[in-house]
């Protein structure tokens, strides 16, 4: 079965901030993808580390996946910087996969296992 779960992200003074979901969950596969969206102002701040976290946690601990996966583009530094940091690792890079003010970007796979995420 296929399902989605999306949590809204509270700044420390409880304001909304973002959202983050695991989507196309499959318990069969063990997987889920992943995606986050904090609002302009609010990047920067830990917020994407923290529910990044939150949410990798409990899809491996309670929802008890294998393998977390997402795709972001290239040129996002700041969000591959903060999935690296996380331990998500670049499983693939999909050639001039998107067309971005005026430019073919690639596409970056990344994924996270459950038995790294323990360590
Ligand atoms: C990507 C995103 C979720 C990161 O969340 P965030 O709260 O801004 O990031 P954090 O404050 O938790 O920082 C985590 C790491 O991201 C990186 N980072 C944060 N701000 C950065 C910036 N302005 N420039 C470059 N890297 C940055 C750093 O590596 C940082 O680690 P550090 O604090 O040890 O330096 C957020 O910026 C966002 O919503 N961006 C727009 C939507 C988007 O791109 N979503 C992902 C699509 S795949």
């Amino acid at each position: 079965m296929n399902n989605d779960l999306i949590l809204g992200i509270e700044s420390d003074e409880k304001e909304l901030v973002g959202w983050i979901f695991l989507k196309d969950i499959d318990h069969g596969h063990g997987r889920a993808s992943i995606g986050i969206l904090l609002s302009s102002e609010s990047r920067g701040h830990g917020y994407g580390r923290m529910a990044m976290k939150q949410m990798i946690d409990l899809g491996f601990k309670q929802l008890r996946l294998n393998k977390i996966y997402l795709t972001t583009r290239g040129i996002n530094e700041q969000a591959i910087a903060l999935y690296e940091k996380i331990g998500f690792i670049i499983e693939g890079k999909l050639r001039n996969h998107a067309y971005v003010d005026g430019k073919y970007v690639d596409t970056y796979f990344m994924g996270i296992l459950a038995s790294e995420w323990n360590k």
